[in-house]
């Protein structure tokens, strides 16, 4: 390896998840790796598909019972908000939260601080007793220490983000965060239910194609940063709901046998025809298995709230 080589290899922070997820047996790339500028906006674009209901739904139930969430979460609340992705949906607590206090706080976490600007600018203005203190971290790795801020939290973690965990680290993410609460702090979850197949398909499978293309934009991503020489085209989307699991599986899988080169990593992978790269996992909860995750990370489960066609779910709980 040049030296030039050597150092792009390791100045970009993907390098080890691409080596490690493209050498393993079947292939694999971790979900965070969706999410660059142009995968973010990819998704705020899949948001506002017809077929995408999740965030819709959260939307309704949160629209529907602000007012009651808060009074239940208790007396004068600092926000914190885990991702900086949410903010429409955020801005309704706030909005809640606002007319009650004299003054909100509110804390969007966030490994990315043009995230974070943008949460901070599409709230700017809007209320006037908010004050934001965004914080740069990231928070699946390396949790902030939350006891240091003054005051009784309500810790949003909405999204179904917690769906895109596999299970054993969904436990020890959530006891991590109840460990970094004070007593009395409270967790607001957003989890999306198991439903009918169909919808869960259509919603993975939208008839634009913009899934597809956030599928494909890690392809171009490793290109982009690693100068790798994926051709997106000669992979297809794969995405499929898989009851046994409980979760929408989602693949890329290479058209035909092909090579690709990736300049920085210095290798060569090799994909058979039909061969699939296992890019993500959203996993689906029943009432059961909501509880279950909530008790297992030792929160007490104090109210839930959900929507007429039970699609999603969102859960306040207490560490
Ligand atoms: C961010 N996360 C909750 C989304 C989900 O539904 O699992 C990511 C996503 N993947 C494909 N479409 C949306």
């Amino acid at each position: 390896m040049t030296a030039t080589k050597a150092l792009a290899a390791i100045a970009s922070p993907i390098a080890d998840d691409v080596r490690q997820g493209l050498s393993a047996e079947p292939k694999r790339l971790p979900a965070k790796l969706f999410y660059d500028a142009e995968g973010s906006r990819l998704f705020d674009e899949i948001t506002r598909t017809p077929e995408y209901y999740p965030t819709r739904t959260e939307r309704g139930i949160l629209q529907t019972n602000a007012a009651e969430i808060v009074r239940q979460a208790g007396d004068n609340l600092d926000l914190v908000e885990l991702g900086a992705g949410n903010a429409s949906k955020t801005s309704i607590l706030v909005e809640a939260l606002s007319q009650r206090q004299l003054r909100v706080e509110f804390h969007p976490i966030d490994v990315s601080a043009t995230a974070l600007q943008e949460a901070v600018a599409s709230m700017h203005g809007r209320f006037r007793n908010l004050s934001i203190r965004p914080i740069v971290a990231d928070y699946s790795d390396d949790l902030p220490e939350l006891q240091s801020l003054q005051g009784q939290k309500l810790v949003m973690f909405i999204g179904s983000t917690i769906g895109n965990f596999e299970p054993d680290e969904a436990v020890q993410f959530l006891q991590r965060l109840r460990r970094s609460l004070n007593p009395g702090d409270a967790l607001l979850l957003g989890m999306d239910l198991i439903k009918d197949a169909d919808v869960l398909h259509a919603a993975y499978n939208d008839a634009a194609g913009v899934t597809a293309k956030f599928n494909k934009n890690m392809l171009v991503r490793i290109n982009r940063e690693l100068g790798g020489h994926f051709d997106p085209e000669a992979f297809q989307h794969i995405a499929f709901w898989n009851p046994a699991m409980s979760r929408i599986e989602m693949h890329l899988e290479s058209r035909f046998e092909q090579k690709v080169w990736v300049r920085d990593l210095d290798r060569v992978f090799h994909f058979a025809g039909g061969e699939r790269i296992h890019t993500e996992n959203s996993y689906k909860f029943s009432t059961e298995t909501t509880s279950r995750l909530v008790h297992a990370s030792g929160f007490r489960m104090e109210r839930c709230w959900t929507d007429p066609e039970q699609w999603f779910r969102v859960v306040l709980a207490r560490g």
